[in-house]
């Protein structure tokens, strides 16, 4: 899942290794480096961490000074070290993100003509086309500008030919690629962070660019051939500084991050004086003018963005539509023309929202993005950008990109609002109070962290573990659920409380921790109905709730953490803490891995 080239002037097996580290965030299940040595690839590949590669590289060491390197999320193919990148044969060397669709029709095609494919991945058959091309007398350029047209799919590869060492090719067809310029040595990389020891000037490829690159110069070609020139970004490689402090994982640290993080995202977009919402970008359309709002998102980021319909309903009745991104990109809505979809990504990256995106655009949408890396691909597609500014999130589990993604709809549903005329000057001041309250809940919330550990030793002996919430702590019982299941590897479910009755209710019993997230709103009294529903089943209830809920609640023998009163519009923010270090403690204690839970990855830059 995450690609690094360099060309360089010393030994470049370790700086490979270094940047693949940067990409580890990613999530992956094995890895590899290849080199030239005298003009002859070398490669080491090994599955698992990267310690292991590390391991195997300090026995036989690698030459050379241009060399690839990957990590790899399996899609075709067991995560074992045959099927790790990069794939090699005495002719060339690649590495690839993605997925190659066309791969059977021209596996079978190359079979015929008497290839034998070592492993069952879809990148080997990138690899033999090139091969074949090179043994047919082709140059590597022209081998490889004859073989892009014919690969179907989303992928980025990069290329490593043997007796050219002062040759690296990339490839970008929906998976991003980067290119790093230094002096004297140039570098590709799937994103800038990876690239961030070795060089701050960095071009991303667009779709369907390819690149050509020698230890001085990089020249980038558009799919037709023609040389093009692609905006040069200056990165600002400190804010890359991807550091655990004191923290035990990055996700703590990142839990704990949350009150600073939501705070800077908060005064990006509101007058703290004036007690308005004021955002500093020209929107591409009236809120006034819009009908409907479509909102596409995956994951966390779609909890995110569920909370926000809530928001815009509410606030500025303005009527949402929300789908998924791999379900909303295959529906074929109809959209008229001229309305807006809003698309919620952490990383900027993931196929299917950037193919929701693109199809929103064809339909003629006008396209915001909120996006945590704002040079990342759906950034750079989208008509207007409001960032989240959470900074780089490197755990796998989204903590305070959820955040800062719900601080920015709410100031959004705001604008919209005065847009529309909902909301009156007084309403808008008071919702700004609250907002002006939130970096201090959180802090404040953030105190219920040894509450929760207790309760986390009672979840990690649970098989199964049930979330209920009514109204926006809905979407918060849909990623509390998310979140322990991808942590700590229990089936977890999210459902709305009112819906208890019709189906999960069957499941309680003295065994089924059911947590349920009820600030004393509006609809806390109902879901006080609900959790006694769950205990006169003997169900074991555990209560997030603040202080004045946690004295109405009349119920006794239930577990409880309790956080501060706060107004209700910002209880999402708010109790996304608790869910986050229940998860987060759960899969600690179970000995899991808290920052790279198994199977998943940062980045779902495959359909
Ligand atoms: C992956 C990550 C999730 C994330 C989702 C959407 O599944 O593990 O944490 O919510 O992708 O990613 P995005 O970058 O679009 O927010």
């Amino acid at each position: 899942c995450g690609i690094v080239g360099i060309l360089g002037t010393s030994l470049v097996a370790p700086q490979i290794v270094e940047a693949l580290k940067r990409l580890e965030y990613r999530g992956y299940d094995s890895a590899g480096v290849a080199t030239l040595n005298n003009g002859v690839i070398e490669r080491r590949r090994a599955e698992g961490k990267l310690r292991n590669l590390e391991a195997k590289l300090q026995e036989t060491p690698l030459a050379g000074s241009v060399g690839i390197g990957h990590t790899r999320w399996a899609t075709h193919g067991k995560p074992n070290e045959r099927n790790a990148h990069p794939h090699a044969t005495d002719k060339v060397a690649v590495v690839h993100n993605g997925i190659i669709e066309n791969f059977r029709e021209l596996k079978s095609e190359l079979e015929e003509q008497g290839v034998v494919f070592e492993t069952e991945t879809d990148t080997e058959v990138v690899l033999q086309l090139v091969s074949k091309e090179i043994s047919n007398g082709r140059k590597p350029v022209d081998a490889v500008a004859t073989v892009l047209p014919r690969l179907h799919g989303a992928f980025a590869l990069a290329f490593l030919f043997a007796g050219e060492d002062d040759l690296l090719i990339g490839a970008r067809h929906g998976a991003p690629l980067a290119v790093g310029y230094g002096e004297g040595e140039n570098y590709l990389g799937s994103d800038a962070l990876a690239l961030a020891p070795f060089t701050a000037n960095i071009a991303y490829l667009d779709e369907g660019d390819w690149v050509i690159v020698t230890r001085e110069s990089v020249d980038i070609r558009d799919a037709s051939g023609k040389s093009v020139d692609r905006q040069k970004y200056t990165i600002n490689t400190g804010s890359f500084l991807a550091d655990k402090g004191n923290y035990r994982h990055f996700m703590l640290k990142e839990i704990n991050e949350q009150s600073e993080v939501v705070g800077r995202t908060f005064s990006h977009y509101v007058d703290f004086a004036s007690g308005r919402v004021n955002l500093p970008v020209e929107l591409p359309f009236k809120f006034q003018n819009l009908k409907r709002l479509s909102i596409v998102a995956c994951g966390t980021a779609y909890y995110a963005g569920l909370v926000g319909k809530y928001w815009f309903e509410k606030i500025a009745r303005l009527p949402v539509e929300i789908d998924i991104a791999s379900e909303f990109r295959y529906r074929e809505m109809p959209l008229e023309e001229g309305e807006a979809a809003l698309f919620v990504s952490q990383s900027g990256e993931t196929a299917d929202t950037l193919a929701s995106l693109r199809y929103c655009k064809a339909q003629k949408q006008h396209i915001i993005s909120v996006v945590n890396v704002a040079t990342s691909t759906i950034a750079r597609e989208s008509d207007v950008v409001i960032p989240t500014l959470a900074g780089p999130e490197i755990g796998v589990a989204s903590t305070k990109a959820f955040t800062c993604q719900l601080s920015v709809l709410l100031c959004l549903a705001i604008a919209a609002g005065r847009a529309r005329g909902t909301l009156s000057e007084d309403e808008e001041k008071s919702l700004v109070d609250s907002i002006i309250s939130t970096p201090g809940l959180i802090s404040e919330t953030l105190k219920c962290e040894q509450d929760v550990e207790k309760l986390a030793r009672d979840i990690a002996k649970s098989r199964d573990v049930l979330y209920l919430g009514r109204g926006t702590s809905y979407p918060l019982a849909l990623e509390g659920a998310l979140k322990l299941k991808e942590l700590s590897y229990i089936h977890a479910e999210g459902y709305a409380a009112g819906e208890l009755k019709h189906g999960p209710i069957a499941l309680i019993d003295e065994t089924l921790p059911v947590v349920v997230i009820a600030p004393s709103d509006s609809a806390y009294e109902k879901t006080v109905s609900n959790m006694q529903e769950v205990a006169a089943r003997g169900g074991r209830i555990i209560l997030l709730t603040d202080q004045t809920g946690s004295q109405a609640s009349g119920l006794d023998n239930i577990s409880s953490v309790v956080v501060p009163d706060c107004a209700s519009v910002i209880a999402p923010i708010v109790y996304a803490i608790p869910i986050q270090l229940l998860a987060y403690h759960t899969a600690v204690l179970m000995g899991k891995d808290a920052d790279q839970p198994r199977n998943l990855a940062k980045s779902v830059t495959v359909e």
